[in-house]
């Protein structure tokens, strides 16, 4: 039976790993597709053309997840497994005695906390339609409060804090019929999260993605009243 997956923020980084890996675990997998001129995922469609399908996909509008939504739809009435990996930094240096931009703040929230919301939303019925009823919600260490240190970041690590609250709540709903949501630190990857290429981080996103597939296949060993909340090996964080 064919198996279905959709993960937004799919052109490059931890995302396109992610696609590239699900295809290899024989999944179908809608691509979801943002930085259009960033032409990966039209290479990786020509070794898959059958089960790699690419969904244009904002997840900070409404009217774009909506459109993508219907799409998935037309062509699937389950999904296994949804990947909210989507995210921007916005700034990460200004403390609080430095002047703030919070209309940059509030297009944070709406990609990395909303826009996860959203999309989750608009595909509910797929995900509670499937085996595995399993949302994958890439957070960061940064998300936690009990572990805070940083004096900068307002926007990103308040965002992931949001994500994880959101997905807490729809984890009590998901878990009601038998699902599960988690939430991932992936690591500090090399990736152009922020806009440049951050070839001092230790880690290629494919390391985290092979991991992430593990815990994709046996989502059993992280269910709980609350979402596991855990790094890329397993290892559980502080919310
Ligand atoms: N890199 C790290 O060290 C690190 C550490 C902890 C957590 N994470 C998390 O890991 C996930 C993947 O990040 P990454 O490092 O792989 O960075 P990335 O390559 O920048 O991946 C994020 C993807 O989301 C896309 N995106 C931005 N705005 C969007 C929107 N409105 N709608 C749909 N997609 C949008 C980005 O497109 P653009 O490239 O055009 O912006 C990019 O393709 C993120 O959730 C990030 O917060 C990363």
């Amino acid at each position: 039976m064919t198996r279905y997956a959709c993960v937004t923020g799919a052109d490059r980084g931890l995302g396109y790993e992610l696609v590239k890996q699900l295809l290899a675990h024989d999944y179908t997998v809608f691509a979801g597709r943002y930085h259009v001129e960033w032409k990966l995922l039209d290479d990786l469609r020509k070794e898959h053309p059958d089960r790699l399908v690419l969904v244009d996909l904002d997840v900070s509008t409404d009217e774009s997840v909506a459109q993508a939504a219907a799409f998935i739809r037309s062509r699937t009435a389950i999904l296994e497994v949804l990947v909210n990996n989507s995210a921007i930094t916005g700034d990460n240096v200004s403390t609080i005695a430095d002047p703030l931009n919070f209309d940059e703040m509030l297009k944070v929230y709406n990609v990395n906390a909303i826009g996860a919301l959203r999309v989750t939303n608009a595909l509910y019925p797929l995900i509670v339609a499937g085996s595995k009823k399993l949302i994958m919600n890439i957070s960061s260490e940064a998300g936690s409060i009990g572990n805070c240190y940083r004096k900068g970041w307002f926007a990103y690590c308040s965002s992931k804090a949001a994500l994880n609250m959101m997905s807490a709540i729809t984890h009590n709903n998901l878990k009601e019929v038998g699902g599960q949501v988690i939430l991932i630190q992936p690591g500090w990857m090399k990736s152009w999260l922020s806009g440049k290429y951050h070839d001092e981080a230790p880690l290629t996103p494919d390391i985290p993605a092979a991991k992430l597939i593990g815990i994709i296949e046996s989502p059993e060993t992280y269910k709980g009243n609350s979402p596991a909340y855990i790094d890329y090996e397993g290892n559980p964080l502080q919310f």
